[in-house]
């Protein structure tokens, strides 16, 4: 078995090795003066079990060519089985045609991580879980909930968990949001959002009685930010007495940090599958949470034919 990693989230890679107590496989990569991508496996990888870490988060059509060149040379090494492992699936959003002649991006990247010759991929809260069926290989979505459930239990004492009211800000998470809820016997609220264009995000409504709670928004991306303020503001408006948020991925576009420090968010605490720049890294109101152990021991499951599921139960 062996850990690989693409140049788009090393800390993780390396997080996740050291849970393995493994090396990792020593890889060159490098751009050519037209940033074409060329890439060298520097050890024997014949027969071997692969785990090759690429989010594919900005520059996306970058980290996921590499993913994909990868791949293929591992493929032409002659590894055993390799599995893609993409903590964070760009691309997730365009899953279905939201207008005539439009695509399903999310579908084709998926076809392309199978047909450059990836045997299984390993990922993390796919925006909807339906974006499973897009791959027509064995797919493992694991879930951050364990991790943010923990933070919570470590960082809020249990005398204001009463207190706590879990928050979607969209009607797409709701799943989600009421999993984490069950967990702290809490109730959940939902916001109505509406996006008049890209980038920006309107409350409608909220439902659900959030005066003199603690609200916690969960949510799978955060991405211009605007859905997250709009909501926490809105939250306020309606007299909840404080919000924070707990969001798997930072794609943290301009001017989401921006936005973050300028709002009345206690904090927002992101996963690391995605690396950061120093901008967010020195941001006081983001915090990151490492999903590295927990995809270590799924990925030792996997070496071990063993179940994945089990470690949500
Ligand atoms: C949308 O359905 C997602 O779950 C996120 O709420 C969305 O991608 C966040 O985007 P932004 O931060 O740009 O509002």
């Amino acid at each position: 078995m062996k850990v690989i990693s693409g140049t788009a989230n090393v800390p993780l890679t390396t997080a996740i090795a050291n849970v393995l107590d493994l090396p990792q496989t020593h890889v060159d990569i490098k751009r050519f003066r037209d940033q074409e991508i060329f890439v060298r496996i520097n050890e024997n990888v014949r027969g071997e079990d692969i785990f090759l870490v690429q989010p594919t988060s900005a520059p996306a059509n970058d980290h996921l060519m590499e993913l994909l060149i990868m791949i293929d040379a591992l493929v032409r090494a002659s590894a055993k089985r390799i599995t893609a492992v993409v903590p964070y699936f760009g691309y997730a959003r365009q899953d279905r045609k939201t207008g005539g002649r439009t695509p399903i991006s999310a579908k084709l990247v998926a076809n392309l991580i199978s047909e450059a010759g990836a045997h299984r991929v390993l990922t993390m809260d796919l925006h909807a879980g339906q974006i499973q069926g897009f791959f027509d290989i064995p797919t493992d979505n694991l879930f951050s909930q364990p991790v943010f459930e923990a933070d919570i239990h470590e960082k809020i004492p249990p005398k204001r968990h009463d207190n706590l009211l879990f928050v979607s800000p969209d009607t797409g998470g709701v799943v989600r949001t009421r999993s984490l809820a069950k967990q702290f016997n809490s109730d959940i609220a939902i916001v109505d959002k509406r996006r008049p264009v890209v980038g920006e995000s309107e409350v409608m409504n909220i439902i659900g009685d959030v005066k003199g709670r603690d609200c916690i928004l969960f949510d799978d991306i955060i991405d211009s930010g605007s859905t997250l303020c709009s909501a926490s503001e809105a939250l306020l408006n309606h007299g909840a007495t404080s919000v924070s948020a707990y969001i798997t991925h930072g794609v943290l576009s301009n001017p989401a940090v921006e936005r973050i420090t300028k709002s009345m968010l206690d904090e927002v605490v992101i996963t690391d599958t995605i690396a950061q720049p120093d901008k967010v890294k020195s941001c006081e109101k983001i915090r990151e949470a490492s999903v590295a152990t927990l995809l270590g021991k799924a990925i030792k499951r996997i070496a071990n034919d063993e179940s994945v599921s089990k470690l949500f139960e």
